[in-house]
């Protein structure tokens, strides 16, 4: 019988890193890094989209990372993409295949994915926001039968922002996905359009009675996105989004995470816009 990473985790302690090894750590973007991590032989992930793990190094600390490998692709193993931010993560972007780290997790409630069968689905990330959109993006185009209409928005800063390209174009290849992408400041080799996210709102035409919107990104753009997604007609219990708090137990238990009655880390990080708008500190 295999032993799901949770299971370990519960003996004998919620705290306690399991051990993982890197198999593959490949340069994205300007600030990024992708690692393929691999947990101990019998011990999955077992995650959903949406959550995240708590990924340690001896001596430096730990920080939470949201998964961006799908399910429906974990192999054995999952991915991360870590943006050079501080301390454990600049130690992250310095290791490469066969060192170790720890992992706890996964945490967090996810998207719930099984209320989105059926559904017309409109991504919208921004930025960094693509890595743990992606886990579900995957996941959706895998059971592609089980959904109606699939349409990705896709905002960076500039082109050299814009993350795991090789994939987005198999996305935009597919006869069964439009893709569309943006950003902020053109060069000379971008051809696409150029402008916040919100200006390829206008580009899709959209069922708001059978559409899930579904965004990721820095906290500033929500408020934006949310208002394109309202004028488009969805209801506010068929927007989600994920919350990102400064996170350090990941388990509800040191507080660092609240906002009014919830810890994130267990309600969250993804919410739909009707759970949290009634919350003063949440956008
Ligand atoms: C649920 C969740 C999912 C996340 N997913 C990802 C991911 O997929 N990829 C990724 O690169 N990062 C992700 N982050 C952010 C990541 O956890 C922080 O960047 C990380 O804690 C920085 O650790 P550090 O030791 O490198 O930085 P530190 O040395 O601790 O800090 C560097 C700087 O970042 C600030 N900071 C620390 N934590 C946060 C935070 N949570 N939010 C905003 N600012 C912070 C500090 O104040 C400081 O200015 C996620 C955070 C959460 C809560
Ligand atoms: S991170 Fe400790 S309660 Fe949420």
């Amino acid at each position: 019988m295999t032993t799901t990473l949770k299971q370990a985790l519960e003996a004998p302690s919620i705290y306690l890193p399991t051990q993982a090894r890197i198999v593959d750590a490949r340069p994205m973007g300007n600030t990024e890094k992708v690692l393929t991590i691999e947990l101990p032989k019998g011990v999955s992930l077992n995650h959903r989209p949406g959550q995240f793990v708590e990924v340690s190094v001896l001596g430096v600390g730990e920080a939470p990372i949201s998964i961006s490998s799908s399910p429906s692709r974990s192999n054995g193993t999952f991915e991360v993409c870590v943006r050079k931010a501080g301390d454990l993560t600049s130690v992250l972007h310095q290791m490469g295949p066969k060192e170790t780290l720890g992992i706890r997790g996964p945490f967090g409630r996810g998207f719930p994915y099984e209320r989105f069968r059926g559904k017309d689905i409109l991504f919208a990330p921004g930025g960094l926001g693509l890595a743990p959109l992606r886990s579900l993006i995957n996941q959706v185009l895998d059971e592609r039968g089980n959904f109606g209409r699939v349409i990705i928005l896709y905002g960076a800063r500039d082109p050299s922002e814009l993350l795991f390209m090789d994939e987005v174009r198999q996305w935009q290849s597919r006869s069964d996905t439009e893709v569309h992408l943006s950003v902020d400041r053109g060069d000379d080799s971008w051809k696409g359009n150029v402008g916040v996210i919100t200006t390829l709102f206008p580009k899709v035409e959209i069922y708001p009675r059978n559409t899930v919107g579904i965004t990721v990104g820095p906290p500033a753009m929500y408020r934006f996105v949310l208002m394109e997604m309202l004028g488009k007609g969805l209801s506010e219990g068929n927007i989600w989004m994920s919350l990102e708090r400064r996170m350090k137990c990941g388990v509800g238990k040191c507080g660092h995470c609240q906002i009014n009655h919830l810890y994130t880390c267990q309600s969250g990080p993804a919410f739909s816009y009707a759970e949290i708008k009634h919350l003063e500190e949440a956008l």
